[in-house]
């Protein structure tokens, strides 16, 4: 059964159009992989999924729930099987981490006390130590933001988990470690997860991948075999390549013209 199903999804701003059409099925218990070029929609995607941006039209289904009509009462709900990691890690820097993790059941009038075991043990499950707890976010690296970013969604327990680029600005062994978390986590909540992400690496641990251009899916497919696709779109866009379907900016061209 699918988790989240798309239909037909359009999304417009004024005149633009970003989703022109994309439809998607994604699979209870898998790990998705969404790539495409900068500026494609891809998170504009990931935000109709969760009912933060409203589509045009379209729809979007989770559990079998047509939630695109939904008021933001009804919607509350559906949020709570949702984690969502943000493009950049997003952690309130006044806060310490114990306070970043813990946000969502301290602000539901959780004591602290009662917190801390939740606290510590979603922080154990990305390979944080308790040394961290009582540090604030400019103390640790690029790479144990993102962890804690990770832990604090894990906090409410989601059976579906939005990734926005997660490795953004990590050097390669440090994305691997949390590509690497991410599948472990997968493996322990059984989660459903669709991931943003601009890294190849990232091939390896999901179950499809799903590529948007132009507004709508060009490709959806398994990961395992993603090298051998003759699809023009996945065979120009993984190898990074100039020539194919995917047209390059005019602002790239007359630079090489030059
Ligand atoms: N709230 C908004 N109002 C108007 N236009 C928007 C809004 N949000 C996004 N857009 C436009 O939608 C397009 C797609 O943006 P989006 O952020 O989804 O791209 P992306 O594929 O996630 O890019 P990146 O890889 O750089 O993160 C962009 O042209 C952007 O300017
Ligand atoms: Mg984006």
């Amino acid at each position: 059964m699918s988790v989240i199903k798309l239909v037909n999804l359009v999304k417009e701003f004024d005149e633009k159009v970003v989703t022109n059409g994309v439809d998607l099925e994604i699979p209870k218990g898998s790990m998705v992989c969404i790539i495409g070029r900068s500026g494609e929609g891809k998170s504009v995607l990931l935000k109709q999924i969760i009912g933060l941006i409203k589509p045009t039209s379209g729809q979007v289904i989770i559990d079998g729930t047509d939630i695109t009509g939904m008021s933001d009462l009804e919607l509350q709900d559906i949020f709570k099987k949702f984690g969502y990691v943000f493009q950049f890690a997003a952690l309130l820097d006044s806060l310490n981490i114990f306070e970043n993790v813990g946000i969502t059941l301290l602000e539901n009038h959780i004591s602290k006390e009662e917190a801390l075991p939740i606290v510590k043990e979603k922080l154990a499950m990305v390979n944080l130590a308790e040394e961290v707890l009582y540090k604030y976010p400019a103390e640790l690296s690029g790479g144990m933001r993102k962890r804690v970013g990770l832990a604090r969604t894990l906090v409410t327990n989601p059976s579906i988990i939005l990734y926005d680029e997660p490795t953004t600005g990590l050097d390669p062994i440090t994305a691997r470690i949390v590509f690497e978390l991410m599948y472990n986590m997968q493996q322990q909540i059984h989660a459903t997860s669709v991931i943003i992400s601009h890294d190849v690496e990232i091939f390896k641990y999901v179950d499809f991948v799903a590529m948007l251009h132009e507004g709508k899916i060009q490709y959806f497919g398994p990961a395992d075999t993603i090298w051998e696709s003759d699809n023009p779109y996945i065979y120009q866009f993984i190898r990074g390549l100039s020539k194919g379907p995917i047209q390059q900016e005019i602002t790239h061209r007359s630079g090489r013209e030059r």
